[in-house]
């Protein structure tokens, strides 16, 4: 009687994990609907199977009845206990696959082929759009691209580029002062930070924030951009450095652009050169043009040729080597090719403004 009994059990117990097994696996089958209709029947079938009327339970308690009374106590207990095993197993296993059920329900209710398009999806600022575009043509132009750093010390952001201490043009550049540093006035300092781990030949740009103790207004932020490029090697002159931004112009603001160099001054460049494009907004056309003032010009940046003192304070043979370096603001690239009125908007964050390059 006991045999059979364990007959039973071991046979109940098999089915049982199969179905267990069944259960975890569910999400790989092909259809999990039909799985599941499949797993509930197997549980009807083991819960009907010895549980009913005429399943196993009730013909090993019937059975009962021919032993005498000491047995019929023993087995009747074990009955009972196989009994309660296999109803909280069937209780058990009904909720798992109920609860499957369920989350397959709320997952097939996903109708993915509604066509919806988000309103508000993220998208670039405009400064970054320009930042990307101005380094694709860079890279065309053949410039590598290094990051930077923003706090800095007074030496790589004014000493090393020839601006020292008691410099009158310090005060153009003054900044903010933190415990550890500066924050940097100019992306030149990047002149010096690459100069020192790397030697010539070397051409490369670098972009990011740079700050000034300026109030704002339209074209003044204490907060900016600014891109660095530098190319240093055996013979590089100044028209290098023409031909280069030349190069620059044309591809970024077309071909018809006029270039326009007036003399300028920078203690790390020697000479110095500021570069003007042709209005974008008057095409040179009107006195009264808001944009360029009626001048026909728009300055975005400055540049020369690298001081041999600059050179010198970071280890290149100033004799052998000689190179030039530009500097532009990002802001007022992207207010000339995006027609931008007023510097401000790029960082009072309306969603309005941000969204018309989305
Ligand atoms: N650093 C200069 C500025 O911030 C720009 C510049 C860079 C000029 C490189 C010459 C060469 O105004």
């Amino acid at each position: 009687m006991s045999i059979i009994k364990d007959d039973y059990k071991e046979s109940f117990w098999k089915i049982a994990s199969e179905i267990e097994k069944e259960i975890e696996k569910i999400e790989n089958a092909k259809n999990v609907k039909e799985k599941i209709n499949e797993i509930k029947k197997k549980i009807e079938t083991l819960k009907s199977g010895f549980l009913s009327k005429k399943g196993i339970i009730a013909s090993l308690l019937n059975q009962l009845s021919k032993l005498d009374q000491q047995q019929r106590k023993e087995l009747g207990k074990e009955i009972n206990e196989f009994k309660q095993e296999i109803e909280s197993f069937v209780k058990s296993i009904t909720e798992k696959i109920e609860e499957k059920e369920k989350e397959l329900k709320y997952y097939t209710n996903l109708d993915l082929s509604v066509n919806y398009t988000f309103k508000e999806k993220g998208h670039f600022h405009i400064l970054t759009i320009v930042q990307e575009e101005l380094m694709n043509v860079f890279a065309e132009l053949g410039f590598e691209i290094i990051d930077g750093i923003e706090i800095e010390d007074e030496y790589h952001n004014f000493e090393a580029l020839n601006i020292p201490s008691d410099h009158p043009a310090r005060d153009m550049w003054d900044t903010f002062y933190l415990q550890n540093g500066i924050l940097r006035t100019h992306t030149s300092n990047m002149q010096i930070r690459i100069l020192e781990k790397r030697k010539p030949p070397i051409k490369a740009i670098s972009i990011g924030k740079c700050y000034r103790r300026d109030n704002m207004d339209a074209t003044h932020s204490f907060q900016f951009h600014q891109l660095e490029g530098f190319s240093i090697d055996e013979g590089i002159s100044f028209l290098d450095l023409i031909r280069t931004l030349y190069k620059f112009v044309g591809k970024y603001f077309g071909v018809n652009s006029k270039v326009n160099f007036v003399p300028s001054y920078f203690p790390f460049t020697e000479p110095s050169a500021e570069m003007s494009v042709s209005c974008f907004a008057c095409n040179q056309q009107n006195s009264q043009c808001s944009v360029c003032k009626g001048t026909g010009w728009i300055e975005i940046l400055g540049c020369g040729m690298i001081n041999p003192v600059v050179l010198r304070n970071v280890g290149i043979d100033y004799e052998k080597f000689s190179g030039f370096a530009f500097g532009m603001g990002i802001e007022r690239i992207a207010m000339l090719k995006y027609k931008i009125p007023d510097i401000r908007m790029f960082f009072e964050n309306y969603l309005e403004f941000n969204s018309l390059w989305g």
